[in-house]
């Protein structure tokens, strides 16, 4: 092993933001930027100068333990362990690719100490290896690419941080989470949290872009260099007005210009049917008091929950929606949606509809996720079926009806997650290109991602809502006849809460 001060070897600026990103002390750190921009290589930096600063032993040996988390196997090695290893090289860090892979440094501190730094590299697609290292008492981690990883698991990780050193060894004279990222979608828990509602002891730091958008007056807009941009002496001449020809301009405005913004590059489920300027609406959707909400409930443990209303004409209204990222279905509609329909819809009658999956007992106790819902008093019929194809047409019929040169579906501006689903982030994933053609070949279901369980209960949804049910009971106030299965509909009265 190398005995060697590895930063004889090592020559390492830091960008503008990247040194005010390693002088925070913050327990959680995000460092968002252009493409390009030297955010992995910071993170490097970071995790070795925390290593180099731990407080030695009563051995003289400063040890922490480190790991290294991306989305996928392939991208941890073809990128993630690459970069690292481009800047703490092979003779310095050893790396052992066994499960999960593993790196470990011994050499000596200038002032005689030692600095041992065991390094995991994890990716969340291996289960097993991540297991495992969520079960490891680690000094601090960085996640790579954290877009693409769930807030559930940035807390697991966060959960395992400033357990090592312990005892003895004595304990982490710095831990806590970095972690890295090319801008995500401004609906994402990212952005929440960085823009919105930063935590305690939580800091965010954003490079600038490599380009600028200018927009001009007539509505086009065109790209230049931006003179702030970061990382520009290490990477080659015009990188980013190179890499803006003939590019989509989300990648452009994401990837180049460092703004928030959805990516979706796989093909949306309503394509053709769902039109933004149709049946998005402009102004928020009016609740028409007396007449019953109908609501589709998806289950799990990401449970969702879209709230709609038919007008007396029939056209389908959606007014708002609810979901969660890890919640039981109970938890979810005491604390979400009973709080939501007593705050927006006082005195709502109801018609409820749910996953028929919902049917089956919970693991943790003997209840159905029907049952959870009538003990709250939110009584919710299972919809006719949980098949894929008559869910998406369930939906699609909604949207191509016309009702007198209106649109029979409309959604209220506020239920941003659906629409941003409609408008491709419920999408069927690209899984290649055919060969010859290159013509793109994509999945059969659609991607199970942070759109998909809205756009699952919005299916249940319309695959309860009947128009023609609807209208008889405008027709007949007092002689609704509906009732195709028991319960649909009931009083719901707040003040009983
Ligand atoms: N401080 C630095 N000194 C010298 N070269 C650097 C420095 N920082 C980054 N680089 C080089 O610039 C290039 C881009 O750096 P890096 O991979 O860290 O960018 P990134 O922001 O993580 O990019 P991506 O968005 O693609 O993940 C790499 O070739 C890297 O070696
Ligand atoms: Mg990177």
């Amino acid at each position: 092993m190398n005995q060697d001060n590895p930063l004889k070897k090592i020559f390492y600026a830091a960008s503008r933001t990247g040194k005010m990103f390693h002088r925070s002390n913050a327990f959680v750190r995000g460092l968002m930027g252009p493409v390009g921009s030297g955010k992995s290589v910071c993170c490097v930096m970071e995790i070795l100068r925390r290593a180099m600063e731990q407080m030695p032993d009563p051995e003289g040996v400063r040890r922490s333990r480190w790991a290294v988390i991306r989305n996928t196997y392939p991208e941890l090695k073809a990128t993630t362990i690459k970069t690292f290893q481009a800047w703490i090289p092979e003779e310095v860090c050893p790396i052992t690719y066994s499960s999960p892979i593993q790196g470990k440094t011994w050499f000596r501190h200038h002032d005689g100490t030692f600095v041992e730094m065991e390094v995991l590299f994890v990716s969340m697609d291996k289960a097993k290896d991540a297991k495992k290292v969520l079960s490891l008492d680690i000094t601090g981690a960085w996640i790579n690419e954290v877009r693409e990883i769930p807030k559930t698991i940035v807390d697991a990780v966060i959960g395992r941080c400033g357990r090592y050193p312990s005892g003895r060894l004595g304990i982490p004279t710095w831990s806590g989470v970095i972690m890295d990222t090319n801008p995500p979608d401004d609906l994402s828990w990212y952005y929440h949290l960085a823009e919105e509602e930063t935590p305690d002891d939580w800091e965010f730091f954003r490079q600038p872009g490599g380009l600028v958008k200018v927009e001009h007056d007539d509505g086009s807009h065109e790209y230049k260099p931006n003179p702030l941009a970061e990382n520009l002496e290490n990477l080659p001449e015009d990188y980013y007005s190179r890499q803006a020809k003939g590019a989509a301009e989300a990648y452009i405005d994401v990837m180049c210009c460092a703004e928030y913004k959805p990516m979706f590059d796989g093909k949306p489920v309503y394509k053709g049917s769902w039109n933004s300027n149709v049946h998005a609406a402009k102004e928020s959707l009016e609740y028409l008091p007396g007449i019953p909400l109908i609501l589709g409930w998806d289950f799990g443990r990401t449970p969702a929950c879209v709230i709609g209303q038919a007008a007396p004409d029939g056209q389908l209204r959606i007014l708002d929606e609810c979901y969660s990222d890890d919640s039981g279905v109970r938890a979810f509609a005491e604390n979400q949606v009973l709080p939501l329909l007593a705050r927006r819809f006082p005195g709502c009658r109801i018609e409820s509809f749910g996953d028929p999956a919902g049917a089956a007992k919970g693991q943790a106790n003997e209840e159905s996720c029907f049952s959870e819902l009538e003990v709250l008093g939110i009584p919710t019929v299972p919809a006719c079926t949980n098949e894929q194809l008559p869910r998406i047409e369930a939906v699609i019929k909604c949207l191509n009806r016309m009702i007198g040169g209106r649109p029979g579906f409309i959604v209220d501006p506020r239920c941003k997650r659906i629409i941003r689903g409609f408008e491709g982030g419920y999408n069927y994933a690209v899984v290649g290109k055919l060969m010859g053609g290159g013509e793109v070949k994509y999945a059969e279901v659609p991607v199970k991602n942070s759109y998909s369980h809205i756009a699952d209960a919005l299916q249940y949804l319309c695959l309860g809502f009947s128009p023609d049910r609807i209208a008889a009971r405008t027709a007949a106030v007092r002689q609704i006849q509906t009732v195709i299965r028991k319960q649909q509909s009931y009083q719901y009265n707040p003040l009983a809460l």
